[in-house]
């Protein structure tokens, strides 16, 4: 057991608390992080005479060759250490002796893992972002691809009107750059440096804060200590932006499943990305996509589970915010390798534009454009509603779909049918027609891919 604070205590720690407090086991994912801060802070007392500029070198080459041992392996972050920060410190003044001592100077294990925290949350958006991009720029590219693949959309799970397979994914294309937005805002808001809060009150030595934030790519310190020191909001908004991308992905994962579907047969999910089952060799299951499914439960958790911790805590620092990381590793793990995980499966996915397109030909997807006809012809549209709603019956009586009735069965349940009824409800004409922004005809959907790309092409 090594620790950094015996000096009050008369008696060992028992070894049952001592393993319930540690937490060393999880946050040795910050070494990078807390040995950054410290070189940071070491700096600033130098420059600020706190400490000798000779006691800053040796402080400095300490803190690199931890870093290289580690980096390397010949050290281990073991559980002997309470956690990263008394590991860290613990083995530089093993190495460089006195001088080591004075490290933690004007700083508190409070401002040191809120700033060790924000530091690897930062990061890890950027990471988030950029795997949000490449999802992005492969939805952009089927889009393309995609432009004239006709399908059925739906509503209730239920055909509605035919659109085409881009304008489909354009949908997922909004939420995916929704999510990449929300993060960019995210990095804007928690870019602020706690370092040099202390324990919750600030210190007596005068630090230089606004050095150590430009040192460390901050934007500037934070203002309040007290909020410094406690303030775990920027990883809610982390977890809330990274269950909204696992919501999206389960979505289109959903779908996925339902398109591969023996009764669907809309696409093939690659081999590479599905598996089988060990007594059903006709098997290939949509593995991948159920569970991605089921890990936006994890994430959805991590996310509950934080605000949970944060509701009832008095100002300022707590034990209880050590909960926040192990959650927040795992959220964070989840979402990168099942955004990388998504897009790899969703690049390699074949579409059977034949089932596609038949299938947006039946159920009677064309039925609001029957109506729109009769609309054109003088018919008020409450009324074309109706005719069109007994033109289906009969055709489900007859088992057929609207375009296969002849023009006098058509026009014995309205006259004002014509010749040109069947070019006005065929699935092209159907699709074609939509042209207001948003809409899946082509023209509309030539111009939405624009501003798709215009979107990738500034998104930095
Ligand atoms: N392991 C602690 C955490 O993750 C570091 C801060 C400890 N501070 C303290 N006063 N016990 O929150």
């Amino acid at each position: 057991m090594a620790q950094l604070w015996g000096g009050r205590f008369t008696k060992e720690t028992d070894k049952l608390v001592y393993a319930f407090n540690a937490s060393v086991s999880f946050d040795r994912k910050l070494y990078r992080q807390d040995i950054r801060g410290s070189k940071a802070h070491a700096a600033m007392l130098s420059k600020q005479g706190i400490i000798s500029v000779e006691e800053e070198k040796a402080i400095q080459e300490g803190l690199s060759s931890i870093l290289k041992d580690i980096e390397e392996g010949r050290i281990e972050i073991t559980d002997e250490y309470e956690d990263i920060h008394s590991f860290v410190e613990a083995n530089l003044i093993e190495r460089i002796g006195d001088a080591g001592k004075k490290l933690h100077t004007g700083r508190s294990r409070n401002d040191q893992v809120a700033l060790d925290m924000r530091m690897y949350t930062r990061d890890e958006v950027v990471e988030t972002k950029s795997l949000v991009l490449k999802l992005l720029t492969t939805l952009a590219d089927m889009m393309d691809k995609h432009i004239d693949t006709y399908m059925p959309g739906f509503t209730h799970l239920q055909k509605a009107q035919p659109v085409t397979l881009a304008h489909h994914i354009g949908a997922y294309f909004e939420m995916f750059k929704r999510d990449w937005l929300r993060l960019s805002d995210i990095y804007e808001r928690m870019n602020y440096c706690p370092l040099g809060a202390g324990a919750l009150a600030g210190t007596t030595y005068p630090l230089d804060r606004d050095y150590t934030a430009s040192e460390l790519g901050f934007y500037g310190p934070t203002l309040n200590s007290m909020d410094s020191v406690s303030d775990r909001d920027y990883l809610i908004e982390y977890l809330s932006a990274a269950a909204m991308i696992m919501m999206h992905l389960s979505r289109f994962c959903e779908e996925i499943i339902i398109w591969n579907s023996n009764e669907y047969r809309y696409i093939e999910i690659d081999d590479a990305y599905s598996t089988g089952s060990s007594i059903m060799p006709q098997k290939k299951n949509p593995d991948i996509a159920e569970l991605i499914r089921g890990k936006t439960g994890r994430v959805y958790g991590a996310l509950m589970s934080l605000l949970t911790t944060m509701k009832g805590i008095p100002l300022a620092y707590n034990k209880d915010m050590q909960e926040d990381k192990e959650l927040v590793f795992d959220a964070m793990d989840t979402v990168k390798g099942c955004l990388a995980l998504f897009e790899g499966m969703v690049s390699t996915i074949s579409f059977n534009k034949e089932i596609m397109a038949a299938s947006a030909m039946n159920g009677f997807t064309n039925a609001t454009d029957a109506a729109d006809y009769l609309v054109l012809k003088g018919v008020p549209f409450r009324d074309a509603h109706g005719i069109i709603g007994r033109l289906v019956l009969y055709c489900i009586d007859k088992g057929c779909s609207i375009d296969e009735l002849t023009l006098d069965e058509l026009k014995d349940i309205c006259p004002q049918f014509d010749e040109d009824i069947y070019e006005a409800i065929s699935l092209k004409t159907c699709v074609e027609k939509r042209l207001t922004t948003g809409a899946p005809g082509h023209d509309a959907m030539t111009e939405e891919i624009k501003a798709c790309r215009a979107f990738l092409k500034n998104a930095v």
